[in-house]
């Protein structure tokens, strides 16, 4: 089965029939279902800042997490500091930006504080105005978007990117999971409304949980997802959205024939979708060689892609072309973009996943992919997704494998020994193998493209 539409018509005609028929489903409490691949990018550092992704927001302080710089700015200060950032770090031009990539959806980490949040907590609220908004636009746009919940109170995972950096105290105190409960309760009651037009097609649990054999194991998640499913399914208004579970780094192997609130049964939850992280940044894949890095890749494609595995239908939540260290990086010190090798290789390491996670048949687990993140601060090169594109490491349209330089061999991996070399300088790639070319008519199909989508939203 191919995606990529050989030409304008009948890319549009698709487009056109899925269009109505997810607005056929509108009425039914089911989620729509997918009509293409899931080719999105996470807006990371958003909702929920990083202090890698964006270091300005953290000037002239010595927190690195949420928490802490509130904590030492007060809530007024705060709440001014991270306004300014809500409305300024991600705004319509880049949703378009994202759109004009050949790009389809979103994937939006937000924080159980926009929603509830304690006198005693130093965190601010303000988020949800932009939540919606982001929402509304990407709506207008064309893209999906999933709600993940990144940051639990007590910390799911102890990390930066939950809030706050410590123990993982998520399950000391039931309060945790109630107040996270109705978090998931707010979400889905607000954006499975009618209004939002379906643009919401799933709401993660629960994002990067840390287990351990003591006091986090994974019975105690397990038991967090049935309450979540639940809570998920009972909220629901007019649209129904997937019910978004983490691998908790088990592995989509792990999670066969699962369905959250039957502990027994013999296929996956319908309306279920997992979410597998697969960065070869942090331990154990950081110190895995290139060849080992694009082995493992195509394991993981054969792994979704194989037809019956009793795999619920998954997506790669979060990928990038970092390996070996962690971000470091409020300045772009692992950053070396210019270097020619470096780039031949990005280029590989680019296509190696994103044809990996694409599904190419009926019957696959796989769903798609959400690179991490769309941007940073300082656009390092290997986690901005929009450095990729500008610099030629990321096909330009990710939507029409034209623009692809690798081939894909039979095993539906990439030929990695493609004699393949990244031109002298960087720069945008008009891209595919050589003797193609079609920068300008690609964004000429992308403003028809738009120009179509609105005309099928009024009809
Ligand atoms: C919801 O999940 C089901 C599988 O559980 C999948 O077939 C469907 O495409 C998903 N829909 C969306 C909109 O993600
Ligand atoms: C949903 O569609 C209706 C009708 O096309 C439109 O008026 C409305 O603005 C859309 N909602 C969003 C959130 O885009
Ligand atoms: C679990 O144990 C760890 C290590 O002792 C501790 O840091 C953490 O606070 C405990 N978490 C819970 C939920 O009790
Ligand atoms: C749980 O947390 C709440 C505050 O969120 C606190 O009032 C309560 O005492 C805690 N309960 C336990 C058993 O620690
Ligand atoms: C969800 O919470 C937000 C922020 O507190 C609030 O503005 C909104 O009305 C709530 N939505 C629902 C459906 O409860
Ligand atoms: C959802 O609704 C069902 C049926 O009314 C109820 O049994 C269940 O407890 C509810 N679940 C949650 C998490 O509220
Ligand atoms: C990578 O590190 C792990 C320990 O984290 C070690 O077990 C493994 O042998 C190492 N692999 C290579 C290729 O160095
Ligand atoms: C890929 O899978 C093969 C066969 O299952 C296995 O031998 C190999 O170790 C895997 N490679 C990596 C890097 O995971
Ligand atoms: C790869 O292509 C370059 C020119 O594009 C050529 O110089 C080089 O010899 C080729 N390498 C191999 C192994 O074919
Ligand atoms: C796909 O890309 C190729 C090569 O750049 C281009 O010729 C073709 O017009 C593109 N197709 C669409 C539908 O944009």
């Amino acid at each position: 089965m191919h995606y990529a539409a050989a030409n304008l018509l009948p890319l549009l005609l698709t487009l056109l029939f899925a269009t109505t028929q997810a607005r056929l489903h509108l009425n039914n409490k089911r989620a729509t279902t997918l009509s293409e691949p899931i080719r999105g990018v996470n807006l990371g550092g958003w909702l929920v800042t990083e202090q890698w992704i964006t270091p300005s927001v953290y000037d002239s302080s010595s927190a690195n997490d949420e928490w802490h710089l509130c904590n030492e700015l007060g809530k007024e200060k705060c709440a001014e500091r991270l306004d300014g950032h809500w409305s300024s770090f991600y705004t319509r031009r880049d949703l378009q930006d994202i759109r004009a990539a050949g790009l389809n959806a979103i994937r939006i980490p937000i924080g159980y504080w926009a929603v509830d949040l304690e006198d005693y907590e130093p965190y601010v609220s303000g988020q949800y105005p932009y939540l919606i908004r982001a929402i509304q636009w990407a709506s207008s746009l064309g893209l999906s978007v999933l709600i993940d919940l990144h940051g639990a109170p007590g910390s799911q995972n102890g990390q930066d990117n939950s809030g706050l950096i410590g123990p993982v105290d998520f399950t000391s105190n039931t309060t945790n999971t109630e107040r996270s409960l109705n978090v998931l309760r707010n979400l889905t009651a607000e954006f499975s409304q009618g209004m939002y037009n379906g643009t919401v097609i799933g709401i993660e649990l629960l994002n990067e949980p840390r287990l351990n054999s003591v006091n986090f194991t994974m019975p105690d998640l397990q038991d967090f997802y049935a309450e979540g499913a639940s809570t998920i399914q009972n909220a629901t208004v007019d649209t129904a959205v997937n019910v978004t579970i983490h691998d908790a780094f088990w592995g989509p192997n792990y999670w066969v024939n699962y369905n959250p609130s039957n502990a027994g049964a013999s296929h996956p939850a319908s309306d279920l979708l997992l979410d597998t992280h697969q960065y070869y940044a942090f331990e154990p894949l950081n110190n895995l060689s290139h060849s080992q890095i694009l082995d493992s890749v195509c394991n993981i494609s054969q792994l979704l892609k194989r037809p019956g595995s009793g795999i619920p239908s998954t997506f790669v939540g979060e990928w990038s072309l970092e390996t070996g260290a962690p971000p470091r990086a409020w300045s772009s010190s692992q950053d070396q973009g210019d270097d020619q090798n470096r780039r031949t290789w990005f280029r590989l390491l680019a296509e190696a996943q994103m044809v990996a996670y694409t599904p190419d048949g009926v019957g696959q687990a796989s769903v798609g992919w959400y690179f991490w993140a769309w941007k940073t601060e300082y656009d390092i090169d290997t986690w901005s997704y929009r450095r990729g594109l500008s610099d030629g490491w990321i096909p330009s349209d990710a939507s029409n494998t034209s623009t692809y330089a690798f081939p894909v061999l039979e095993n539906r991996c990439v030929d990695t020994t493609f004699n393949y070399t990244a031109p002298r300088h960087p720069g945008r790639s008009g891209g595919g193998r050589p003797g193609r070319s079609g920068g300008r008519r690609v964004s000429a199909s992308w403003v028809l493209l738009g120009i179509c989508l609105t005309l099928a939203q009024l009809l």
